[in-house]
């Protein structure tokens, strides 16, 4: 069975496009596969959260997974900070990663860029941390989007180069895991072809919202003043509304749209309104999970301790075995 890990930023709560476009496949793999899920709260720590917010937005995290049907059970799910040989495998990987690859990366060049008040060595060494996440499972198969593809070629480098420094093969190569055509793509409600966080506010329809909300957010997604040519193509704010309906809606109903639009018939307001019922058919019940297990403080607490026992498990045993492999040999038991 091959190992899958995967870390979810702890900013920001779940929208459509993170359900579609990755957990919904987390969910399908805890069943085939050694899955290991944790919540990046050390990553979190390079735009300094208060206290509060720390703990709140892990939480969160956490809750939003375990609602989405992440089965704490089946998978390995857990807290980064609770396993602290991360960041000891961390710091001895440090020790041959290279300051010009770091200063490379393109993440950190970009983040530098969009922060130069705080570029802290943990941007620097963002891609370190990374590495130490994955390989502390031996994992080989890393679901992530493509802007993380130059992360896990560096875990591959950092690994490699253990290996070759110390004659050994004992870290495995990672690799992005995607899940090809299967991979669902939720465009923003701003006429963008991307759903994020990043992309502003009314962009995205969080997991979590209200129906209310979702029902704003839809009505004011961006369109255009209609079709004037029978069967004419989509521009894009359009097409998004239509991919939104193939995720939410029936066939028939996504059917039906289609018909008006391509005889120039449509009215986008009854699209957004059918678009925003199908949309919180969909959401509210996941709504409603969040809210109680928000509420359930000894199932989470229950939740974060398995899988930090779990994890740990792992954990301790390649740090010990890295410890040997480098040479640190005890003077007392
Ligand atoms: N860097 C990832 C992101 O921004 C989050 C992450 C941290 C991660 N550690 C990881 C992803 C290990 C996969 C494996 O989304």
């Amino acid at each position: 069975m091959e190992t899958v890990l995967s870390g979810i930023r702890s900013t920001g709560n779940l929208h459509l496009g993170n359900y579609f476009g990755a957990i919904q496949n987390f969910i399908k793999m805890q069943h085939e596969h050694r899955c290991f899920f944790f919540i990046a709260d050390y990553h979190s720590l390079t735009t300094h959260p208060t206290p509060e917010d720390l703990h709140q937005n892990v939480k969160q995290v956490l809750v939003e997974y375990l609602a989405a049907g992440i089965d704490p059970e089946i998978a390995t799910l857990y807290i980064q900070s609770d396993i602290p040989e991360i960041a000891e495998l961390y710091l001895l990987l440090s020790m041959n990663a290279y300051m010009g690859e770091l200063e490379r990366c393109t993440t950190f060049k970009d983040k530098a860029r969009k922060q130069p008040d705080n570029i802290n060595a943990g941007l620097l060494t963002y891609p370190v941390l990374m590495a130490a996440d994955i390989l502390i499972h031996k994992a080989t198969k890393v679901p992530v989007g493509k802007d993380q593809e130059q992360h896990l070629e560096m875990a591959r480098n950092f690994g490699n180069r253990f290996n070759r420094l110390y004659k050994t093969n004992y870290f495995p190569e990672p690799y992005a895991y995607n899940f090809g055509s299967d991979l669902i793509k939720i465009p923003g409600l701003d006429g963008s072809t991307k759903m994020g966080k990043s992309e502003g506010e009314g962009n995205a329809i969080y997991l979590a919202d209200d129906p209310k909300v979702i029902r704003k957010k839809i009505m004011r997604a961006v369109t255009d003043s209609g079709p004037t040519e029978i069967n004419q193509i989509k521009p894009q704010p359009i097409e998004n509304l239509f991919q939104i309906m193939k995720v939410v809606s029936s066939e028939d109903t996504r059917n039906f749209f289609e018909e008006k639009y391509n005889q120039c018939e449509i009215r986008y307001g009854d699209l957004k309104k059918q678009i925003a019922e199908d949309v919180i058919a969909f959401t509210n019940p996941l709504r409603e999970k969040i809210l109680d297990l928000s509420a359930n403080e000894v199932y989470i607490n229950k939740v974060a301790k398995m899988g930090a026992e779990k994890a740990h498990e792992s954990a301790s045993k390649t740090v010990k075995e890295v410890r040997e492999i480098i040479g640190f040999k005890p003077f007392f038991s």
